[in-house]
C-alpha cells in the first residue's frame, strides 16, 4: 500500500516554534527521507472560518504567511503538495456525506471541540460549522488516502473521530476509506512547547510565542524576557528544571553540539541541568545559550523567507499547482465514496437497466 502523509493548519496566523518542533520540523524530514509516496499539506481555511466567520480578512491575510512559513522551512512544493482546502469543494461534499454517520452526541464528547468551545464561550450558540469541523477534517484526511497524520498531541480526538468514521463508512458501504494512523512528536518537550511566559500553551492570543518569522533581536528579547524558576532568584540557589520553560525549550532544541559550539563547560544539557539544579547556574547564562540555539534553528528559514518573499506571486502560483493536484486525488475519492454509497446514478448501468425492466 502507498505510504502517504497530510496534514495542515489553519491560516490564522503565523506559525511559532511550537509548531516547528511539534510538527513542521517533522514534515520537512519526513519528506526528505523519500520514503513516503505523497505528502500533502493543506492549509486549512475552511477549518478557521469555522470559527471566524465574522473576519474572513484574517483568514485571507494569513494564507500567504503559512505558506510562507512552509516554504521557509523546508517544505520543497516539488515533493510535497501545498494546498488550499476551501478551493477544493470535493472536501466539502465528502463531508457531507460523513455527518451522516456521527451523532451529535459523539461530537458533544469530543474533547478538543469541548475545550475550544470554552475558549471561544461559544457555549450557548455554537455554530452548526464549528461544531461538525471534525467531520470536515475527516474528509481532509480521507480525501487524499492518507495513511500517516503527523500532527500534534491536541489533534488525537479529531484522529480517533476521522478512524470512527472511516470504520462506520466501511462497514456500511463496503471497505473504500483508508484508516489513518497518527503520527505524535517522538520528543516529550515537543508535544506541546509551552509559551514564553510559561503557560502551557503558545497561543498567540496569549502574546507569548516566538515567531518563526520574528526577527533576531525580537528572538533575544523574548528569550532574556522568558519566565523561569519564580524560586530561583539568586543564582546561588537551587533552581528547578522541570517545568521551567527554558529547559523545556532546551529540551525540544538543543543538542550535544550547541555546547560544544556556544558553551564547552557543559558537555550535554543533562550537565547543565545539574549544575542549575544544585545552584551556582544562573537564568542570564541559561537564556543566552538558548538564544544561540534559537537563532541557529531559526537563521537558515528566515533566509529562506527572504528569498520566498522576494516573489510573492510565485508562492500564490505553487498554491494553485498543489491545489489542483489535490483537487484531482479528492475528486478520485469522492468517485470511489459516490459509488460505494451508489450514488452514482448515471454510471450506474445496472440502476438504469433495472429501472427501464421495471417499466417494460
Ligand atoms: N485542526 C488542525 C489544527 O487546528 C488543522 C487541520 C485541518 C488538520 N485539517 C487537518 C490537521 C487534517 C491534520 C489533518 O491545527
Amino acid at each position: 500500500m502507498s505510504k502517504i502523509i497530510l496534514t495542515g493548519d489553519r491560516p490564522t496566523g503565523r506559525l511559532h516554534v511550537g509548531h516547528y518542533v511539534g510538527s513542521l520540523k517533522r514534515r520537512v524530514e519526513l519528506q526528505n527521507s523519500g520514503e513516503y509516496d505523497a505528502i500533502y499539506i493543506m492549509i486549512a481555511d475552511a477549518q478557521a472560518l469555522t470559527d471566524n466567520a465574522d473576519n474572513p480578512e484574517k483568514v485571507r491575510q494569513n494564507i500567504i504567511e503559512v505558506a510562507l512559513d512552509y516554504l521557509s522551512c523546508g517544505l520543497d512544493p516539488a515533493r510535497s503538495t501545498l494546498l488550499i482546502q476551501s478551493q477544493i469543494p470535493e472536501l466539502t461534499e465528502l463531508t457531507f456525506y460523513y455527518m451522516n454517520l456521527v451523532t451529535v452526541s459523539r461530537l458533544q464528547r469530543n474533547p478538543t471541540v469541548k475545550n475550544e468551545i470554552q475558549m471561544r464561550g461559544f457555549q450557548a450558540s455554537i455554530p452548526v460549522g464549528f461544531f461538525t469541523y471534525p467531520i470536515s477534517q475527516a474528509a481532509d484526511i480521507t480525501a487524499f488516502k492518507a495513511t500517516t497524520v503527523p500532527v500534534g498531541e491536541d489533534q488525537l480526538p479529531m484522529l480517533e473521530q476521522c478512524k470512527e468514521i472511516v470504520h462506520k463508512f466501511n462497514s456500511v458501504y463496503g471497505e473504500t476509506l483508508v484508516d489513518p494512523d497518527v503520527m505524535l512528536p517522538s520528543n516529550a518537550a515537543c508535544l506541546r512547547l509551552p509559551g514564553i511566559d510559561g503557560k502551557a500553551k503558545m497561543s498567540k492570543s496569549l502574546g507569548n510565542c516566538i515567531y518563526l518569522s520574528d526577527t533576531p533581536e525580537d528572538v533575544r528579547k523574548k528569550v532574556m524576557s522568558m519566565f523561569t524558576d519564580p524560586g530561583h532568584l539568586r543564582v546561588q540557589d537551587p533552581g528547578k528544571v522541570e517545568g521551567n520553560p527554558v529547559f523545556i525549550y532546551l529540551d525540544a532544541f538543543c543538542t550535544d553540539d550547541h555546547f560544544s559550539r556556544y558553551l564547552p563547560e557543559y558537555s550535554c544539557l543533562q550537565e547543565m541541568k545539574e549544575h542549575y539544579m544544585r545552584g551556582g547556574l544562573g537564568d542570564v547564562k541559561v537564556k543566552k545559550f538558548l538564544n544561540n540555539v534559537l537563532q541557529e534553528e531559526l537563521d537558515p528559514i528566515r533566509q529562506r523567507r527572504k528569498e520566498f518573499e522576494k516573489d510573492i506571486p510565485g508562492v500564490y502560483e505553487i498554491l494553485r499547482e498543489g491545489t489542483e493536484k489535490a483537487e484531482r486525488v479528492a475528486a478520485a475519492t469522492l468517485r470511489d465514496v459516490k459509488h460505494a454509497m451508489k450514488i452514482d446514478y448515471f454510471d450506474d448501468h445496472a440502476l438504469i437497466a433495472e429501472q427501464s425492466r421495471k417499466y417494460q
